[in-house]
């Protein structure tokens, strides 16, 4: 028997490192996708998949066999093999983990118990696997990739996460002025970048809870943006954006250049983890001039992903 899933990867619009801090954060799908399929074998030795990877299917097939037991959901475990195939870019913050994480337990599960379980009870898998990965995940990533489209996502507690799909589309007038610009793989993991904010919050606490509250009005005008097909509303909340997350020290020199370089073109914000020693992963890009964006983009040797919005989150593509 194959099962195969595919989940997306996801960008962050806005309200990275702030969700950690019970602020908002605003996400969606991005039309890259993951796909694992489990195929039954006879014997019991399973492939190697390189140590790495061998953890991490591990740790998720753990996180499937431990929920089914605690909710004595009748299950039988199987020996198989798995294929993975990717197009989300890795360490960049498109949330390829929190893809992995999502289209296995949803292949795992299925496989175990014969049917395909509820996107809420793939989240809670997933997310249970993604806490391996990350440390102290918001576990907006894994949210995006399940459910797919725009989300709104608040953790208010470990066990209270508020998951809005808004049921809207970015607006045309908007998208089609957006870029994703991959600077490269930053030097730092995200649980490291989560702990470089976490230590500053610590030093300075009220002047990083400012710029946390600021972040969380940024977020919520940035929805408003979408709402009402703003797009100044929307290239402005791009800018302030990057300006508070400058301020929470996520952003490298590197990737400030890019964007000093880029400033005659329009805005942007990086988004995910972010780096500070060399490279900063993502940035969403607000294209305001076509033409100079393209000339920059040209002598930088920019890597462009384009920016499709993907709204079926995690899929089964096929069970033979
Ligand atoms: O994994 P990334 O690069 O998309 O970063 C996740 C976003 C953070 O807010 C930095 C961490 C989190 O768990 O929400």
């Amino acid at each position: 028997m194959n099962i195969t899933y595919k989940a997306p990867g996801k960008i962050i619009l806005s309200g990275e490192h702030s969700v950690v801090y019970a602020k908002p954060a605003l996400v969606t799908a991005i039309d890259l996708c993951l796909t694992c399929t489990v195929s039954t074998r006879k014997d019991r030795e399973c492939k190697t998949h390189g140590k790495e990877l061998n953890d991490g299917v591990n740790i998720i097939d753990k996180s499937v066999t431990n929920y089914l037991r605690e909710k004595n959901i009748k299950h039988e475990i199987v020996p198989y093999d798995l294929k993975i195939v990717s197009q989300i870019p890795v360490g960049r913050g498109m949330g390829s983990s929190a893809a992995l994480c999502v289209s296995l337990s949803a292949a795992l599960s299925h496989l175990y118990t014969g049917h395909p379980l509820s996107k809420e009870q793939i989240n809670t898998i997933a997310y249970r696997a993604e806490k391996h990965f990350h440390g102290n995940p918001s576990g907006v990533d894994v949210s995006a990739s399940c459910f797919g489209g725009l989300i709104f996502f608040r953790k208010e507690f470990e066990f209270l996460k508020n998951i809005s799909a808004l049921h809207m589309k970015i607006p045309a007038v908007i998208s089609q002025n957006l870029v994703i610009l991959d600077t490269g793989k930053p030097e730092e993991t995200t649980a490291e970048m989560v702990a470089i904010v976490g230590s500053k919050f610590n030093k300075d606490p009220i002047n990083t809870e400012t710029t946390l509250f600021k972040m969380e009005k940024i977020t919520k005008r940035m929805v408003v943006a979408v709402a009402k097909e703003d797009p100044r509303m929307f290239e402005d909340s791009i800018y302030q954006n990057q300006l508070l997350l400058r301020e929470l020290g996520v952003v490298s020199h590197e990737a400030d250049k890019i964007l000093a370089d880029l400033s005659p073109a329009g805005y942007g914000k990086i988004s995910g983890a972010g780096g500070s020693i060399d490279k900063s992963g993502l940035i969403l890009f607000y294209i305001k001039n076509r033409e100079e964006f393209e000339n920059v983009i040209k002598i930088k040797k920019i890597k462009i992903i384009p920016f499709r919005q993907q709204f079926r989150g995690v899929e089964e593509v096929g069970s033979v």
